[in-house]
């Protein structure tokens, strides 16, 4: 494999969850937002909104990053061009999800090149409507993940990914064997077992109803954690299209040409 200092910062990616006292300085926050602004972009469909209370935040980190997508500053350009948006709201959700995306893995990034240690939150698009509130958000914005941020206080080794093959599909998508399935289930579970990763952060996914827990944290692991995740979490459309609809955007609205 290739290496030089970029890639090595990328392969030493973790997530901190333990923060030092110190905060990042100004200087700091503002290159790693200027950085992670280079990210391609397809309308730079985002907005950033900072605070630094830590008491306030997952992990007492010093920092705390809202990213929102944010369609509202570009009406008002189009405002000024003399334009009115016809785009539906869907697909405006979509490219905003990627310019915002982009950007914020660019702030991991950045912030891991000057020592600084990260941390996304996944569940801001289910409390956007209390976000809206609290940073008094327009609409046509929408807090799609937060990114705790600060010097970490812990030492952790990177965890496991899926196998290349599991990954990287040359011309098609290839038939997924019983082999591959389980080499990928096994680079994972066995990952994060070595680490004790889910003991360490006390995350185990409870069974919903009466299902005896045959699991400990000797054998709980990844695939069985995500897999509690997508077996039991989010049937309901109806909660992320309510967030969604706070923020006013409307994913099932006509079009509006008609
Ligand atoms: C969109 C997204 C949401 C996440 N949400 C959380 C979260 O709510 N709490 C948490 O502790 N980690 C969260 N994470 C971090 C993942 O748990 C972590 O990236 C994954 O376990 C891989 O570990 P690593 O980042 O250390 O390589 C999130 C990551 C992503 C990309």
């Amino acid at each position: 494999m290739k290496k030089n200092e970029v890639i090595e910062t990328m392969l030493d990616h973790k997530s901190i969850r333990d923060y030092k006292e110190e905060v990042p300085s100004q200087e700091e926050i503002e290159t790693i937002v200027r950085a992670a602004q280079q990210a391609p972009f397809v309308s730079q469909l985002y907005s950033v909104i900072l605070t630094k209370n830590r008491d306030d935040h997952p992990f007492d980190a010093p920092l705390l990053f809202t990213i929102c997508i944010d369609f509202h500053k570009f009406e008002l350009i189009m405002e000024k061009r003399g334009w009115e948006p016809v785009s539906n709201d869907l697909s405006i959700f979509l490219f905003g999800v990627q310019d915002a995306c982009y950007m914020a893995q660019n702030m991991v990034t950045a912030g891991e090149s000057l020592s600084i240690g990260s941390c996304f939150l996944g569940a801001a698009p289910y409390k956007a409507g209390r976000l809206k509130e609290k940073y008094d958000l327009p609409e046509k914005v929408f807090p799609i993940v937060q990114l705790a941020m600060g010097y970490p206080d812990e030492e952790t080794s990177t965890r496991p990914r899926y196998p290349m093959e599991y990954v990287l599909f040359e011309g098609e998508y290839p038939e997924l064997t019983d082999e591959m399935i389980e080499d990928a289930m096994d680079k994972m579970d066995e990952g994060y077992l070595e680490q004790d990763y889910y003991r360490k952060l006390d995350a185990k996914i409870g069974l919903k109803g009466d299902e005896k827990d045959e699991y400990t944290y000797d054998d709980y692991s990844w695939t069985e954690h995500i897999s509690r995740k997508w077996g039991q979490w989010h049937e309901s459309i109806e909660e992320p299209l309510e967030e969604l609809e706070k923020c006013g955007f409307d994913l099932l609205i006509e079009d509006k040409r008609e």
